[in-house]
């Protein structure tokens, strides 16, 4: 979330960059995938090693700016793709050495200063949140959506406490108007009893729309499916999250493929899921104090990363089962 620029000084700042790249080796070359391109950060410091190649996507099409200036100095080891990292298996990226598959997930500073996106609280008029190639908004959301299925979101993806209240406000508010950002902030607001000294009142429910608006739970777990399918053996899957949903699912992803107890009924004695990935290390790497000094938005990230120890391209998973409660609350969009 937001943690890839020092906010007073409009400095870009690539979180836990040299984590990053000490545990990716760029120095020995390679082919990397850089999910998550923003503001080019990751994929500019590992093109300065030589024999290295980006394959860069990101799902926001104002990245492409960025992405033109790269593409100019490291023309030939360097590809962009506007698309969605769920969708990372069609590149037909089998054949290729993919040394590693990194993913910064969220929002950039650039996408939350963009009044246009509707990200932040303090964004003016209709609601969107849409970061790109999106089917639906979050004024599609918080004006069509029935009560019970808004309350559920912002308990489930905002894990907001006072849900029930604010999507029974937001469903009686609805019936004089549509509600556009700042009706939302202060519907929120006026509702919610318990206040926090840290955080906006608004957080959790902007959180939790802008997950569905974006399908990031389902984004997160093909994302880490089709990255672990188009990794070669030793290749390295990086992931860094911030918050917990995001966090829980990394961990249980990895969890699920490096244990040799496998953790599904549903997995053959055989399969190759067994012993897939090598977490080396179990609990996530934090930003130093020091990067969280330069660039405090960082206080919140968590890097994971596993090894992939066999060569194989399919496997099996049982992540689906395991978050189908979150992806049953992301299929209410079809209700849209
Ligand atoms: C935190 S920023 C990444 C910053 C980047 N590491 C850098 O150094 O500039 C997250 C980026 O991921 C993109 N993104 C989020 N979800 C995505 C998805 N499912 N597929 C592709 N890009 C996605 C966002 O549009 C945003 O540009």
């Amino acid at each position: 979330m937001c943690a890839t620029i020092i906010p007073e000084k409009h400095m870009h700042y690539p979180v836990l960059l040299n984590e990053i790249i000490s545990i990716i080796s760029p120095q020995y070359g390679g082919t990397f995938i850089d999910c998550t391109f923003g503001q080019g950060g990751y994929s500019s410091k590992i093109l300065e090693f030589s024999n290295t190649k980006i394959i860069a996507l990101d799902r926001d099409k104002d990245t492409l700016k960025q992405s033109l200036d790269l593409k100019r100095n490291y023309e030939n080891r360097f590809i962009y793709k506007n698309l969605k990292f769920s969708q990372l298996a069609n590149l037909k990226l089998k054949n290729e050495n993919i040394k590693a598959v990194i993913f910064d997930l969220g929002y950039s500073y650039t996408q939350i200063k963009d009044k246009k996106k509707g990200l932040s609280f303090d964004s003016k008029g209709e609601l969107n949140m849409k970061m790109g190639l999106n089917e639906f908004s979050a004024s599609d959301v918080i004006n069509k959506l029935d009560e019970k299925k808004l309350e559920k979101i912002f308990k489930f993806f905002g894990e907001e406490r006072e849900s029930k209240k604010i999507a029974s406000t937001i469903v009686k508010e609805r019936k004089s108007k549509i509600i556009n950002t700042e009706n939302l902030v202060k519907i929120i607001e006026s509702t919610k009893k318990i206040k926090s000294y840290k955080t906006h009142s608004a957080t959790k429910v902007f959180q939790a729309l802008r997950i569905f608006v974006n399908k990031e739970i389902s984004e997160l777990i093909y994302g880490l499916a089709n990255a672990t399918k188009v990794l070669k053996k030793d290749g390295t899957i990086v992931v860094v999250s911030f918050h917990s949903i995001e966090d829980k699912i990394v961990k249980y992803f990895f969890r699920s493929l490096s244990e040799a107890k496998s953790v599904s009924r549903y997995m053959p004695k055989n399969s190759p899921k067994k012993n897939l990935l090598n977490v080396l290390v179990k609990k996530p790497i934090l930003p130093s104090h020091k990067e969280i000094k330069e660039n405090p938005p960082s206080r919140s990230a968590k890097l994971r990363y596993a090894i992939k120890k066999q060569d194989v391209y399919e496997f099996e998973t049982d992540i689906l089962d395991k978050f189908k409660y979150l992806i049953d609350i992301e299929n209410y969009s079809k209700k849209l």
